[in-house]
């Protein structure tokens, strides 16, 4: 599908996470039904955030005047010791809709083109939108993974190559 340009809604701010935005981060996905379903905890949640550095990952986060409205955990080696891998991805639900995470995808994209050729990443079967969100970047469904985190569930492995 061809990809659609948009005039950004929102003047989203990439940054790296600080430690004080891993907790709003951890709130956002919580609140997030997606992660719901996944029985995410915000102990959990945060954690995964907190301890991603030493496992090689990278936490960006977006604002938009100031506040928190995404973030997106990045493995620029975390596909197959290779490729870039997205572990996740988030918008508070008041923020979607407006480029945000285009703006997320871009500065994880730009980060993990300087040291691998690709990236992959997992998206449940029933997340209709972001398949269609992750379409639009230009990620083709290259796999799937029935029961791989919940039994009921097949993951959908995305792959686009970068340069
Ligand atoms: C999927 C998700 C990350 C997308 O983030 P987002 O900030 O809503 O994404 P964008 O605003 O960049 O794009 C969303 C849609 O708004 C449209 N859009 C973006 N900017 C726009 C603008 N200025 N004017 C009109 N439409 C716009 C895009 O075309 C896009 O349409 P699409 O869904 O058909 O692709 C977000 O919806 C989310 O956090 N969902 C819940 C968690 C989740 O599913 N995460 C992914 C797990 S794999």
């Amino acid at each position: 599908m061809a990809s659609e340009a948009h005039t950004p809604l929102a003047a989203a701010r990439v940054t790296p996470a600080t430690a004080a935005d891993l907790d709003d981060c951890a709130g956002l996905i919580v609140a997030t039904p997606l992660w719901q379903r996944y029985t995410v905890t915000r102990e959990g949640a945060r954690r995964t955030l907190a301890d991603a550095p030493d496992h090689g990952g990278r936490v960006l986060v977006a604002r938009v005047d100031d506040e928190l409205a995404g973030f997106v955990l990045v493995y620029p080696r975390g596909g197959f010791a290779r490729s870039g891998y997205i572990r996740l991805l988030g918008v508070a639900a008041a923020c979607q809709g407006q480029g945000v995470g285009d703006a997320l995808m871009a500065a994880a994209e730009s980060l993990v083109a300087d040291v691998a050729p690709d990236m992959f990443l997992l998206v449940s079967d029933f997340n209709i939108d972001a398949q269609r969100f992750y379409q639009r970047l230009g990620y083709i469904q290259v796999g799937a993974l029935p029961a791989y985190v919940l039994p009921d569930v097949t993951e959908l492995i995305l792959w686009k190559k970068l340069h």
